[in-house]
């Protein structure tokens, strides 16, 4: 079957776009929901982005491939995503990327064989006077960070995985 939003989706779907001027505008929120609903941006999930939007699909997916918070590929269950800036740069962000990737087994881009983590470096996330930084999922954000604490995270993740 075709991908297409569930009732729900398409409900908040419609009701966004009434913030917008055109729909070409409500690009982005869009491409929340169908992350929310989809997991990711698959080609069939952008290419049905582009006929809601009345987009074409090349347009669509060269603005999806801009943000590194959108994400084109399955992620595991937990995706930390370490800001590598030169705020966090100069403050240790390289240790906490090799932290990270001895602690799970991966490098950056990659994702745990059982599909729990996954790591990513991304562009400043806005925190840059608590840095180091990295963003969990969509949403939590773990400041100031060292080797200690983000092994710690990883073992409470783990739990809860
Ligand atoms: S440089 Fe890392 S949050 Fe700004």
């Amino acid at each position: 079957m075709a991908v297409q939003f569930s009732q729900e989706t398409y409900r908040q779907f419609e009701e966004v776009l009434t913030h917008y001027p055109t729909k070409r505008a409500a690009l982005l929120p869009t491409f929340w929901l169908a992350q929310e609903e989809f997991g990711y941006l698959s080609p069939e999930v952008m290419e049905y982005i582009a006929q809601l939007l009345d987009l074409s699909p090349a347009y669509v997916a060269a603005v999806a491939s801009f943000y590194t918070m959108f994400d084109k590929e399955p992620k595991g269950k937990f995706h930390l995503q370490v800001c590598t800036n030169l705020s966090c740069t100069l403050v240790g962000a390289q240790q906490i990327v090799e932290c990270l990737e001895q602690k799970l087994g991966i490098k950056l881009g990659e994702t745990t064989p059982d599909g729990k983590f996954s790591l990513s470096e991304v562009e400043c996330l806005g925190s840059c006077g608590t840095a180091p930084v990295l963003q969990l999922n969509t949403g939590d954000y773990y400041e100031n960070l060292t080797p200690e604490r983000v092994t710690q995270l990883v073992e409470e993740l783990a739990k809860q995985a």
